[in-house]
């Protein structure tokens, strides 16, 4: 069975969150190409490297390479420029690693050759709450706190930004549509992940038109994970 459904938005990324690289082939066997990305982050990526993100792209997919730069600027710079071979079609950095550092990212791709990846701005991580903001000495609202990461990534013309579902609608009031909008954290109500704690579903990620949804253990936990993908797909149709 190959999965393809087309939904125009959300597009599917699936994050492959594996220690096996077997488990993440068997899944992506069954998944379209044409429909479904792949994100690649640190656990896969430290694994398994360059190699196994050639042979997924061998396959015909798109690659998110999830590794949330946040470093000096002229290591985050070195990092970018050296990750051009890879041809991956999208990359993340922490928006709080500053202006200079975001400036830095946007110079390296400057210098590319080849085509660009899409450069997207980490705001939150969807582990967090207002509690754990605080813990770090953020001391705003995770509305001001989201919505101020997010202006400077516009500002510095980031291609979008990663945001928790919860604070799409009003990053899209106040910032417009210019900025390309990624939601991990998608989550089935009866299947939540105790470190995930600003969640949205599938469905709610619809009605928000957001561009891209990441979802990671909705499918790779479950005991079926093409019936759960296919629940979630019809869910994505349904109005
Ligand atoms: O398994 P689950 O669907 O919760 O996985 C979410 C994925 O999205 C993980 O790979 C995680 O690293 C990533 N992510 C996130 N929150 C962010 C950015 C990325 O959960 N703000």
């Amino acid at each position: 069975m190959i999965l393809k459904f087309f939904v125009k938005k959300p597009n599917i990324i699936i994050a492959l969150d594996f220690f096996n690289k077997d488990k993440a082939l068997k899944l992506i066997e069954h998944l379209d190409p044409k429909v479904f990305s792949l994100k690649i982050g640190a656990i896969m990526f430290t694994l398994f490297g360059i190699k196994f993100i050639k042979e997924l792209q061998i396959k015909g997919f798109k690659i998110f390479l999830d590794l949330k730069f946040y470093d000096v600027p002229n290591t985050v710079f070195k990092t970018i420029q050296s990750i051009e071979n890879l041809g991956v079609w999208m990359v993340s950095l922490h928006i709080c690693g500053g202006i200079q550092m975001l400036k830095s990212a946007q110079l390296a791709l400057k210098t590319y050759r080849k085509k660009k990846p899409l450069l997207m701005g980490v705001t939150m991580l969807t582990s967090l709450d207002k509690n754990d903001i605080q813990n770090i000495g953020v001391n705003i609202s995770i509305k001001n706190y989201v919505l101020t990461l997010s202006r400077l990534a516009q500002k510095c013309n980031l291609d979008g930004i990663i945001c928790p579902g919860n604070e799409v609608l009003n990053i899209k009031n106040k910032l417009g549509d210019t900025l390309k909008i990624l939601t991990p954290g998608i989550h089935l109500p009866d299947n939540i992940f105790f470190d995930q704690k600003n969640v949205i579903t599938p469905l709610i990620s619809k009605k928000y038109n957001i561009d891209y949804i990441v979802i990671g253990r909705a499918i790779t936990s479950s005991k079926y994970p093409l019936i759960a993908l296919k629940k979630i797909q019809i869910e994505l149709h349904s109005d």
